[in-house]
């Protein structure tokens, strides 16, 4: 394999400013987009995946300019509009999913495209509001795959509708196309994902309404368009995770990470850490920091819903396979639907560390090793998936060691990740 080395590190010291919150930054984008006039962006992901985000709003009549670290969006008077071009949604669910939500209220035709692992992963759960609401959308075979053919409508029904899968993906796609409708539009979610695009709405004048209601969320957005806002993206938590897990399972460390966003549906792996012994410190004044040190992990037991979207569970996979015992992570069906499928993905990468693990259904099970120390070096294939390379460069950092092939794309998400992490001497 031709890939990229990770060291095995003697000693971890220092402080990660990992980028901006990727969902926060799609968002602003897509917000700012729909808003007349300019709105600023503090912060936003360098990635590649907001990247899309931003190309795209530009083709569909919106100037963007970068100034420094800030980022000027031009939301034009009359509207966005079609673009004669596709729309590259590059390796991005989230850009995807919640597009597919806003050019539904943009009168015309959109053609929405996505790299390999996009164009597998499933758009139906989007298409079924979407089109109830008066949108055609179209993609191949059942799961309504990319590419996608939408045509959008300025005005859209108004509809209640209980999201099937635990997903803010599909929550926002609705809660933007409901910026397009006749009424008030009902989004009920069975569990609580996160609350970004509630927040931001709120924060630019949308009148939005979120009621919790046994594990779960009632919320309704009345039509409107967004203020102009001066946006400040906060540090991205499921990026912190990795360093937060590094921090722990290395023998030597003693890492902070600041300034992150707080809301508890980012920050349910500091708990899952904090309740397998990790000595994580959390420092919370205007934003959340954490400080991981090194720490004798034990197994845990991990549901979905301690960790909504599921986002951190192959980095905690890696953090089972340092802990004594065994760990279990339950109902983690969503898993194999992300960049790549992460439910086989983590089984794989704790195996080739060395540990025993196995599947029961959509439950997945590790034994741990004791210590990273104990981890053999290793190869891995990252299919695409950003946060497979940064899970397998955490385990091969505090382990023995690893070569990753397609790293390259970690740039999705956090270009600067391998700097970051060789600067932590
Ligand atoms: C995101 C929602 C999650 C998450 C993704 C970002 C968002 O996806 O995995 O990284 O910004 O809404 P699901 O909605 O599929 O859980």
């Amino acid at each position: 394999m031709n890939g990229q080395s990770v060291a095995a590190s003697t000693r971890l010291r220092g402080q990660v400013h990992v980028p901006g919150d990727k969902s926060t930054s799609h968002r602003a984008l897509f917000i700012s987009a729909l808003a007349n006039g300019e709105s600023t962006i503090e912060g936003l992901s360098p990635g590649a995946d907001v990247r899309s985000s931003e190309v795209i709003v530009s083709q569909l009549g919106v100037e963007v300019e970068h100034h420094g670290t800030l980022v000027h969006v031009h939301g034009p008077a009359g509207g966005l509009r079609p673009s004669a071009s596709a729309l590259d949604c590059g390796n991005s669910g989230t850009t995807m999913r919640v597009l597919a939500g806003l050019v539904s209220g943009v009168e015309g035709e959109h053609r929405l495209v996505g790299d390999e692992s996009l164009s597998a992963r499933p758009m139906d759960r989007v298409a079924r509001p979407l089109i109830r609401m008066g949108a055609t959308v179209e993609g191949v075979g059942d799961r309504v795959t990319a590419p996608l053919r939408i045509h959008g409508r300025s005005t859209l029904r108004a509809i209640d509708f209980h999201v099937p899968v635990a997903s803010a993906q599909v929550k926002s796609s609705i809660l933007f196309a409901g910026l397009h409708a006749d009424g008030a539009t009902t989004v009920r979610e069975d569990a609580r994902t996160r609350r970004t695009t509630e927040e931001m709405f709120l924060a630019c004048g949308i009148e939005i309404e979120s009621v919790e209601r046994d594990e779960g969320r009632v919320v309704t957005v009345r039509p409107g368009r967004p203020r102009t806002t001066a946006w400040r993206v906060p540090g991205d938590p499921s990026q912190a995770a990795f360093f937060c897990v590094l921090g722990l399972i290395h023998d030597d460390a003693d890492l902070e990470i600041l300034n992150l966003d707080a809301t508890p549906e980012r920050t349910g792996f500091v708990e899952v850490l904090r309740r397998m012994g990790g000595d994580v410190l959390v420092e919370h004044t205007q934003a959340l920091s954490l400080r991981a040190r090194s720490s004798s992990l034990l197994g845990v037991e991990v549901h979905a819903s301690d960790v909504p979207s599921v986002d951190e569970v192959p980095v905690l996979a890696v953090a089972a396979a340092a802990a004594s015992g065994t760990s279990a992570f339950r109902d983690m069906g969503e898993l194999r639907l992300k960049e790549s499928d992460r439910f086989e993905g983590s089984l794989q990468l704790v195996r080739r560390l060395g540990c025993r693990a196995w599947a029961e259904g959509d439950d997945f099970f590790v034994e741990g090793l004791g210590s990273a120390r104990r981890f053999a070096a290793f190869e891995l294939d990252a299919k695409l998936d950003h946060r497979m390379v940064m899970s397998a460069a955490v385990a091969g950092s505090a382990g023995q060691g690893c070569v990753i092939d397609g790293a390259a794309t970690v740039s999705s998400s956090y270009p600067g990740f391998f700097v970051d992490l060789a600067g932590l001497v």
